[in-house]
């Protein structure tokens, strides 16, 4: 669970030209629950999400993480929470492209063993990646797959949070809904947050966040339309 107060991001904090992309606000986050982060160009979606994620730093304000200060953490703290309780979607897919679909998922496992292929495959298999793709490079596969694959490769090490930043922005809609169904499912026990400019995918959020100008705006609890 986060508990947030006082998010502020401030850039260029040392040159004249300073940008104000989060502006002080308080959330809360459950353990669970699919979680959508919808707003413009340049309202502070990611930099919100790099903050959660240790990823940055914010100016001012708290991060609480299971009762964790996040800001208050070292380099080595963040990274290891990084590596043992988070897991990363981007809208590109940042697989290796000399690997196979099933090297990609494995070989970001915490530990190599036989069990983890054999999981790499169940997470696969389960994303509709059957016996014939795992051993494709991902050139050779579909947008959607290779995005399967990366959400796979994301979740080998069973992250408490997966953190997607437009996971589905650069695949057609048939993928995108097939994406949002693999995260949707993991958000029953785990925190998903999803960033996007398309609402239509937000249909199955637990909420959605909208995000203005830094700061949010309204929000609703699952009737997006
Ligand atoms: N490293 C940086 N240095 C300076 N300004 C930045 C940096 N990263 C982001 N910004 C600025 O901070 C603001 C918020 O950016 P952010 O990337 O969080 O927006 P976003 O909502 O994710 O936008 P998009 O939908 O285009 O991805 C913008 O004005 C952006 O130009
Ligand atoms: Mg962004």
């Amino acid at each position: 669970m986060f508990v947030i107060k006082n998010i502020t991001m401030i850039y260029n904090m040392d040159k004249s030209e300073k940008v104000y992309a989060l502006g002080g606000f308080d959330l809360t986050l459950p353990d669970s629950g699919l979680i959508g982060i919808i707003g413009p160009s340049g309202s502070g979606k990611s930099t919100l999400m790099y903050c959660l994620s240790t990823l940055k730093k914010p100016t001012e304000g708290q991060i609480v993480y299971n009762g964790k200060e996040l800001t208050a953490l070292s380099d080595h703290e963040r990274e290891d929470l990084r590596r043992n309780e988070f897991g990363f979607v981007f809208q590109r897919h940042f697989l290796v492209p000399y690997m196979s679909a099933l090297d990609n998922v494995v070989v970001a496992a915490a530990e190599y063993s036989g069990k983890m292929v054999e999981k790499a495959k169940g997470l696969l298999e389960g994303f509709g990646l059957g016996e014939k793709e795992y051993h494709k490079r991902p050139a050779q596969l579909s947008g959607g797959q290779r995005q399967r694959t990366a959400i796979a490769r994301a979740m080998i090490n069973d992250p408490k949070v997966l953190f997607a930043d437009e996971p589905t922005a650069a695949l057609d809609h048939d993928n995108a809904f097939a994406v949002m169904d693999v995260l949707k499912d993991y958000a029953g026990t785990k925190l998903v947050l999803v960033i996007t400019h398309d609402r239509s995918i937000l249909k199955q959020a637990d909420r959605v966040i909208e995000m203005w100008d830094g700061n949010l705006g309204g929000e609703r609890n699952g009737d997006v339309i």
